[in-house]
């Protein structure tokens, strides 16, 4: 199975190369039409996944002869949308009116869409309906035949819709055009299988699959060649990574792989689901000299009765004592959360529960969401939807609580010499730079460009709750 997926893949890329040699033609057309270059504008919404989904489209773009913009006037825009929230779907939707405006005034214009939101056919007749300049739309399986899809765009003069339901395909070695030349984010399982009640990432990027360890490898050394110092290893859920290739994998054997490459200084991953992290996982992150001290373990709710109706499979019991391994086995952990309010059925004494599990494991950062109906998953048939004056109250006190315990790890490491990997000039004052501990906390400190992609030992002189003021040493 797994090696007629890559036979399919090989003949796939090679397809796509061609398209982007026939699209460079397109392109080179309009130029001489515009008698410039034409511009782009990759405007990405929700996670990582699509962060990195958007550095495959840039690579793409720029590869066929159109120039980067950060500006929405330009000749081609493409929204790459998520919909794990309907708030996200909502800014679509009010972006894409202004865009519609834009397009007017710019004949030559282009305008796609892609990724999760796109996998919803009510999205779709939407967009039919009511937004018909826009050219072309795709989803989340298909994003490899960019270059055939711009491709279908220029050859026709009606709205390109290409949405699939699911794809066993996954193709390898497309152009992609990293955000940072030092660190990168690299897909290792694409989908999900969980199921979560509330959730819609398993309906709109599909069943999990896994990437095979030699392909990740092997990205991965061409990336450190290219000046990567860190990946970030990214999945729905990374500790179900390998279950199901043709010889399996666990994640921390994967991450045990990864490690042994020479150059790479550290690794991340997310996201991890609680009911798979395993104690392997654990020993391996502790005895890792490059895998980085931090763990985002979504808890969503400290209720039982919530957690089953999420679907979430584990038990409160079993997160606190998970999380107080993790804390036990390796000490200068950060642990970071996701905490939904107002889950259908969920009470005050719910919220009482989870602010009890917040206390008891002091996250150093959680991530509140307020309860969102997504059409078509399990929760959003349940009968007891809570009113929205009700979520309010419990979103209000869950935020304190959540506030209160990361003040109280705030500043832990106040007056050590840690390593910071710089990444960018600081935003306001163009006199420091901005970097990151292992654990992933902010740090700022005096210094020029030429130290950005590099790791230096820096002193951590003063916190600001989720930053630090420091200086560099030597
Ligand atoms: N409503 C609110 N929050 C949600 N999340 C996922 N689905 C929903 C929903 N329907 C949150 C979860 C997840 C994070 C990425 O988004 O907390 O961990
Ligand atoms: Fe949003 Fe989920 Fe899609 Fe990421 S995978 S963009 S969070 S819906």
């Amino acid at each position: 199975m797994s090696r007629e997926v890559t036979l399919v893949s090989e003949q796939e890329k090679q397809v796509q190369y061609e398209y982007i040699e026939k699209v460079k033609e397109k392109v080179a057309l309009l130029e001489a039409k515009l008698s410039r270059k034409p511009t782009f504008c990759v405007v990405t919404f929700g996670c990582q996944m699509n962060a990195r989904d958007s550095e495959k489209l840039t690579g793409i773009l720029k590869t066929v002869g159109y120039e980067e913009s950060d500006s929405e006037y330009s000749d081609f825009v493409i929204y790459n949308t998520c919909t794990v929230r309907d708030n996200a779907n909502q800014k679509v939707y009010g972006r894409l009116g202004a865009l519609g405006t834009i397009k007017k005034k710019n004949p030559s214009m282009r305008i796609a869409l892609c990724g999760c939101m796109m996998q919803e056919q009510s999205v779709i007749d939407k967009l039919k309906k009511s937004y018909p300049f826009v050219d072309l739309v795709f989803g989340t399986h298909n994003i490899y035949k960019f270059a055939q899809l711009l491709f279908d765009m220029f050859e026709s003069d009606r709205m390109v819709i290409d949405i699939w339901k699911e794809t066993d395909k996954i193709v390898e070695e497309l152009p992609v055009d990293r955000k940072y030349h030092f660190k990168s984010g690299i897909n290792i399982l694409f989908g999900c299988d969980n199921f979560c009640s509330y959730c819609i990432v398993p309906y709109v990027r599909g069943r999990e699959r896994s990437r095979e360890v030699q392909d990740i490898i092997k990205e991965i050394k061409g990336l450190v060649e290219d000046g990567v110092v860190e990946v970030m290893l990214l999945g729905q859920n990374v500790n179900s990574y390998g279950k199901n290739l043709e010889h399996p994998v666990s994640f921390a054997g994967l991450l045990r792989e990864i490690e042994k490459i020479e150059g790479l200084e550290r690794i991340r991953f997310m996201t991890s689901h609680p009911k798979d992290l395993s104690d392997e996982l654990i020993q391996t992150i502790k005895e890792s000299g490059k895998i980085c001290r931090h763990l985002h373990l979504p808890l969503q709710s400290g209720s039982n009765n919530i957690l089953k109706a999420m679907n979430r499979k584990y038990t409160r019991e079993q997160y606190l004592e998970l999380a107080e391994k993790i804390r036990r086995e390796i000490p200068d952990i950060s642990l970071t959360t996701d905490i939904i309010v107002g889950f259908p059925g969920e009470t005050a004494e719910d919220i009482d529960k989870t602010i009890d599990v917040i206390r008891e494991v002091q996250f150093d950062n959680a991530f509140t969401f307020i309860y969102s109906k997504r059409t078509g998953t399990p929760a959003a048939a349940m009968e007891n939807q809570v009113p929205e004056e009700e979520v309010k109250t419990g979103f209000d006190r869950l935020l304190k609580e959540v506030q209160k315990a990361a003040r109280q790890r705030a500043g832990k490491l106040t007056g050590m010499v840690m390593p910071v990997l710089v990444e960018e000039i600081n935003e306001h004052d163009n006199s420091l730079v901005t970097g990151r501990l292992s654990n992933n906390t902010l740090v700022h400190f005096k210094g020029g460009t030429e130290l950005i992609g590099k790791i230096v030992s820096v002193s951590l002189d003063e916190s600001k709750g989720f930053y630090y003021f420091g200086r560099m040493e030597g």
